[in-house]
């Protein structure tokens, strides 16, 4: 079984110089939770300058769907490359972004009437999702949940509510927004046990909100993640979206399904919505769309993206060789990909709760696909939130050459390419062991 080597204290002395000059020249709004210097990469294996090989189950946050890599998609991005870099799809035609914005509209949920708007980011595909909802329906108010992230533009921003840091000192930011609770049931909002709640998470809403203090005929959308992701990996109960769906339908209030994180394949099926059965009114997407080239996509039912030219566009969206990253990364997903993120989830998800039978301090593990969740407690009664264990193991495993990623106050995530190899999954599943023992909790 292939596994980390790692030969220098880290970070190693190249990585370390690097580090310092980073320090001196980039912005220090990152968020470096562990000094990982990443030179180059291939599948779930990268090398830092030193000579180090991690095994890495973050792919650069849910990005590299496809491995680090994959020499089909870097074939594509080549062959693109040497045609056409730049024509901008805001002002001109180029064969990847219609391509892909027509394998994009068949591809989702519904009845493949769809349209497709380019942008670089998740961000941008929230805020071409926010705009669009108010273009449309001509309302001010909108509805999120607490606990989202939907990224760091203005608009994208006043829609999320994850960490206090994203936002503080940047008010005012958009008005008309109400955060409201997520279907989050291994700390229910309500103190409620599914199923016996009836779905009071959504039952609120109408007997609640909608009849104090948010007239729902003025709420343009609701934005929402199928699963929660920054927020800590939760997963709702399979009647949640289905009901808020139902709940939105009523008052022609827009479902906005943000699968930055969650699409593409992370989770076993193409989009995770598939997995609640509701067809959103859109879908935004990014992050795993293109392998790691920067694309972002909003893509809305044909007869709600009516909005007239002119009324939003970016210079880069859509660019060409991202399209054609996103076309080569589709190929591999449906070819098998997805498939195997969803046999292989749930090869590391039986693993994660194997381990949970003996160690206290996994409270909960949960997830679907390759997007999996363990929430470090105190105490499996009180569930008392152990965020500074998850930050020591985080950093543990670094030291052993395993890269993870925290998610919410006290959860690691898990979220590897969707090639990783059974094997791959056992190696990651030894040093969390090795990890959790070490930390004694
Ligand atoms: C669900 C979700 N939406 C939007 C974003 C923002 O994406 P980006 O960082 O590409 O702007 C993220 C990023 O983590 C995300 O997870």
């Amino acid at each position: 079984m292939k596994h980390p080597n790692i030969k220098t204290s880290l970070p190693g002395p190249k990585a370390a110089a690097l580090i310092h000059t980073d320090r001196d020249h980039v912005s220090p709004s990152y968020t470096r939770g562990y000094p990982l210097v990443a030179e180059k990469a291939k599948g779930v294996w990268i090398n830092d300058p030193d000579g180090n090989t991690f095994l890495d189950f973050t792919s650069g946050i849910a990005v590299c769907a496809t491995g680090h890599c994959h020499p089909h998609v870097v074939n594509a991005i080549k062959k693109q490359a040497g045609r056409l870099l730049h024509m901008s799809g805001t002002d001109f035609y180029y064969t990847p972004q219609i391509a892909l914005a027509k394998k994009l509209a068949s591809l989702v949920p519904g009845d493949g009437n769809n349209k497709v708007y380019f942008g670089n980011s998740g961000a941008e595909s929230v805020e071409a999702a926010f705009k669009l909802a108010r273009w449309y329906t001509k309302r001010e108010l909108n509805i999120a949940f607490f606990g989202s992230f939907h990224g760091r533009t203005m608009g994208a921003l006043s829609l999320t509510a994850s960490k206090i840091i994203q936002k503080k000192h940047y008010n005012p930011l958009i008005p008309g927004i109400t955060h409201i609770p997520y279907a989050y049931c291994y700390r229910c909002p309500y103190n409620l046990s599914y199923p016996d709640c009836g779905i009071e998470c959504v039952r609120w809403v109408e007997d609640t909100l909608f009849r104090t203090t948010v007239p729902p005929e003025e709420v343009a959308a609701i934005f929402v993640e199928p699963i929660q992701g920054e927020g800590g990996y939760i997963v709702p109960p399979p009647e949640f979206h289905t009901e808020l769906h139902k709940a939105a339908e009523k008052y022609g209030i827009l479902y906005v399904a943000d699968e930055v994180q969650s699409g593409m394949g992370r989770t076993g099926k193409m989009f995770a919505m598939e997995h609640f059965g509701v067809v959103p009114d859109i879908i935004a997407l990014a992050k795993g769309i293109a392998s790691g080239m920067p694309l972002g996509a909003m893509v809305a039912k044909s007869d709600i993206m009516v909005w007239e030219a002119g009324s939003h566009a970016s210079t880069f969206g859509g660019n060409p060789v991202s399209c054609s990253a996103a076309l080569a990364t589709i190929e591999l997903l449906e070819s098998e990909l997805m498939e195997n993120a969803r046999i292989n989830g749930e090869y590391l998800i039986a693993g994660l709760r194997e381990l949970q039978k003996s160690i206290e301090c996994m409270g909960d593990v949960r997830g679907k696909g390759l997007m999996i969740g363990v929430e470090l407690v105190k105490d499996r009664v009180t569930k008392e939130r152990a965020g500074d264990w998850r930050n020591e193991v985080i950093q543990k495993a670094f030291a052993k050459g395993l890269l993870l990623l925290g998610c919410g106050e006290n959860t690691i995530r898990f979220c590897p390419a969707l090639t990783v190899t059974k094997e791959e999954i056992d190696a990651c599943l030894s040093i969390f062991e090795e990890t959790l023992l070490d930390l004694g909790k």
